[in-house]
Formats: C-alpha cells, structure tokens, sequence
C-alpha cells in the first residue's frame, strides 16, 4: 500500500547521490552568510569540524537545515561512498507505527547509513515510543561512531526536559550544541 506518509518520505530522503532536493541545493558552508560575530564564530567551527556531530538549535529560518545540509554535502565531496539520509523524527514514527513488524528493520536502515540527519526533533507526537526510537538509533549510531545531525526548534532545556536528562546529557556529550541565532531567513 502506497499511502500519504510514503510518499512524504520519498521526499524528504535523500541517498546515495549528491540528488538534493531543490529546496537544499544552494546550502552550501560557502551560501551561508556570516553576519554576526557568533554566526561567523559556529561557520568557521563547523567549517574546521566536518565529523562532529551536531545539535543544532534556533528559531525557524535560522539556517539549521542549511547547515546540515552544507555538512553533509561537505562530508559527501571528500569522500563519495557516503551514504547520507534525511528524515524528520516524527516520520521515524510514523513508519514504525504502519507496521510494528519493522521497527527492527527501521531502526537498522537509520542505524547504518554514513551520515543521518534527523530533523524537526520535537514537532512528532513525542510519544515515549518515539522518544525510545530515537536513541535506539542514535545509540546504534554512537557504537559505531556514524556521524549524527539533529535540528530543533525547541531550546535546550525543552529538549533536554523531552529525551530525558540521562539520555540528554549523553547525546550532548558526544554532539557539539549549536544555538543559530541569526534572523528568520525566510522573511528575506
Ligand atoms: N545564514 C544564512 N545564510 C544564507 N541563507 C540562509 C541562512 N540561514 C538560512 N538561510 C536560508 O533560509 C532558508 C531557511 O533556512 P533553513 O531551512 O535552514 O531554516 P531552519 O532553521 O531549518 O528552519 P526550521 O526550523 O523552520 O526548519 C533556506 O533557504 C536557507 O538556505
Ligand atoms: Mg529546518
């Protein structure tokens, strides 16, 4: 059954190829305008440290996606065998819940692509379900050292407060935190 939900993950899922979709091929590390000190400060990081893992934070426009994107671009150009996936959390979820008898076969296609980026962590239903899902993959993920990328509109404390101070505290132990606080980009 081809439904609603399976399309939307053709979509926003990327593979294998340098393919982006249009709305990502200009996010570029060299597109990304650096106004503030701050913004020039995490550019020139992220530029320097293409392997991290990041978390990034900030309102929308604020260039998270953007980013993520020029990361994994970046990481793609130096090395091509990279697998790079996007998805958004809450279609992690949503796939599991179409048929439980997948959640391992879920868990194992996020687990082992080269670089994954999980966006717009927070706006799911933020079921305990899907909180759990998370760090099954992003504990998978952190065993065999597979770079990870997260983006959130929520703060800090309200992501922290959502996946739980243990598992909050590991996660940022091993991603840098990256709080965007430049303008909304999309109002020009
Ligand atoms: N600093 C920047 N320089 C150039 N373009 C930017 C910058 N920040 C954002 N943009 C552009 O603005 C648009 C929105 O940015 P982006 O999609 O990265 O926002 P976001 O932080 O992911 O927002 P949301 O929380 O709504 O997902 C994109 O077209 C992006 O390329
Ligand atoms: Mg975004």
């Amino acid at each position: 059954m081809v439904n609603d939900f399976t399309n939307r993950i053709k979509i926003t899922e990327i593979s294998q190829s340098p393919e982006w979709s249009p709305k990502r091929k200009h996010m570029t590390l060299n597109s990304f305008i650096a106004k503030t000190s701050e913004e020039k400060r995490y550019k020139e990081y992220i530029s320097e440290h293409l392997d991290d893992w990041y978390l990034f934070f900030g309102a929308p426009g604020t260039g998270k996606t953007h980013l993520s994107t020029a990361i994994a671009k970046a990481q793609w150009e130096k090395d091509k065998m990279k697998e790079v996936k996007v998805v958004k959390f809450r279609y992690i979820g949503a796939e599991v819940r179409e048929d439980f008898a997948r959640e391992r076969e879920v868990i194992k296609l996020y687990s082992n692509v080269d670089i994954l980026i999980i966006e717009e962590v927070g706006k799911g239903y933020n079921s305990e379900f899907e909180i759990q899902l998370l760090f099954d993959i992003i504990d998978t993920r952190d065993e065999y050292s597979k770079q990870t990328i997260i983006t959130t509109n929520m703060t800090q404390s309200e992501f922290v407060k959502l996946i739980g101070k243990p598992t909050a505290s590991r996660l940022l132990s091993i991603a840098t935190p990256v709080i965007l606080t430049g303008k909304d980009h999309r109002q020009g």
